[in-house]
């Protein structure tokens, strides 16, 4: 238990993924770092969140010490409904656990479990410039179109939205995390996150590790229904562990382009390849990629194809998300364990902090 606080950490949700595990696998991280992510529960993972997100997170948590949370307070700027943040927290770690994550390695846990996080964010606004948080990428969006629409340019604006960077850099900053695997639209929070550390350092002396991001590169690559980047937003989202049925027939409203079944066909170009190819074993993947190049193969087969494999991947993940989304005592008893631990750090650093600022 010495050790344990060494922590480690990690997780978050939106495309990035697979380049998170390769570019941490390039810079070496060793077991002595925390990795911490965050994954915001505003959504049914679909296909893309998990091939792009969920995946790479599992598989960093089998040979890495992993922190990764449902960032369900971040939520709450957007979503005013208690069941519905409840029920997709549930549906994220189902899901994690489900499709493998390693517990003896990955904390898993709440955010909102965790006391000391509302504690660390007040503290943190203390030394938080407000310019700061004008500056943010998502704020700014936000007052640009309300300006655009000729509105005030607050509208619609409220204090989680604008003050989301501060309750961020507080879940980074808790755990003491070295490491931060994020998409590249949250690389600005990360870099926030570090400004942050530094300017409480500045004022109360060296307290705080300053955290580097490490952006996914592949962010968006993962095909919708439509071609365009999978998102909720696009309406064209193939669901994670729909039943059997429903996966067959939104695969098979894939759009292709006209091409007949004896013309060859550029694999790369296939959204089906593409998907395929995050299922599939490096043989299966080079016989599928001849058999494009090769002509012959109708896109309705290759389709068929393309559900076969999916679904018998997916068939006993799936059956377990079933089963931990029937006893969610179980995903509790999971959270509340990650809890624990997390809350151990997390008490430290705060004792740290009000000694150091109230004394
Ligand atoms: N803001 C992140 C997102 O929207 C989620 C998140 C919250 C997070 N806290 C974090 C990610 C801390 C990394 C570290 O995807």
């Amino acid at each position: 238990m010495q050790n344990a606080p060494l922590l480690w950490g990690f997780l978050l949700l939106s495309q990035r993924k697979i380049g998170i595990i390769y570019s941490i696998k390039k810079a070496k991280v060793m077991d002595d770092k925390i990795v911490l992510t965050g994954i915001k529960p505003t959504g049914t993972p679909h296909m893309g969140n998990y091939i792009g997100a969920l995946k790479p997170l599992v598989e960093l948590s089998q040979n890495h010490k992993t922190c990764m949370f449902i960032a369900d307070l971040h939520a709450l700027n957007s979503i005013h409904d208690a069941k519905e943040i409840k029920q997709h927290t549930y549906e994220i770690a189902a899901m994690l656990i489900a499709m493998g994550l390693n517990l003896d390695n990955a904390i898993l846990f709440r955010q909102s479990d965790i006391n000391e996080i509302y504690q660390l964010n007040e503290f943190l606004m203390n030394v938080t410039p407000k310019g700061l948080m004008n500056r943010a990428h998502s704020y700014k969006a936000m007052i640009e179109k309300n300006s655009a629409a000729g509105e005030d340019v607050d509208a619609g604006v409220n204090m989680g939205l604008y003050t989301y960077p501060v309750l961020m850099a507080a879940d980074i900053l808790l755990y003491n995390s070295d490491i931060v695997p994020v998409g590249k639209d949250q690389k600005q929070h990360v870099e926030f996150a570090r400004d942050i550390a530094g300017y409480f350092n500045n004022i109360y002396g060296e307290t705080f590790k300053l955290p580097e991001p490490v952006i996914s590169e592949d962010a968006g690559l993962i095909p919708g229904l439509d071609g365009r980047k999978m998102s909720k937003s696009y309406d064209n989202t193939i669901p994670l562990f729909a039943p059997s049925n429903e996966l067959k027939k939104k695969i098979m409203r894939i759009i292709t382009d006209s091409k007949t079944p004896e013309e060859p066909k550029n694999p790369d170009e296939s959204t089906i390849f593409q998907i395929y190819k995050h299922f599939a074993n490096e043989s299966e993947i080079a016989e599928f990629r001849k058999m494009f190049l090769d002509g012959g193969m109708g896109y309705g087969t290759a389709k068929t194809i393309l559900f076969e494999k999916i679904d018998s991947v997916l068939a006993p993940a799936r059956a377990e998300y079933e089963r931990l989304m029937a006893n969610k005592s179980e995903i509790d008893a999971i959270l509340a364990d990650g809890a624990k631990k997390a809350g151990f750090v997390a008490a430290k650093t705060i004792s740290k902090v009000k000694k150091k600022m109230l004394g």
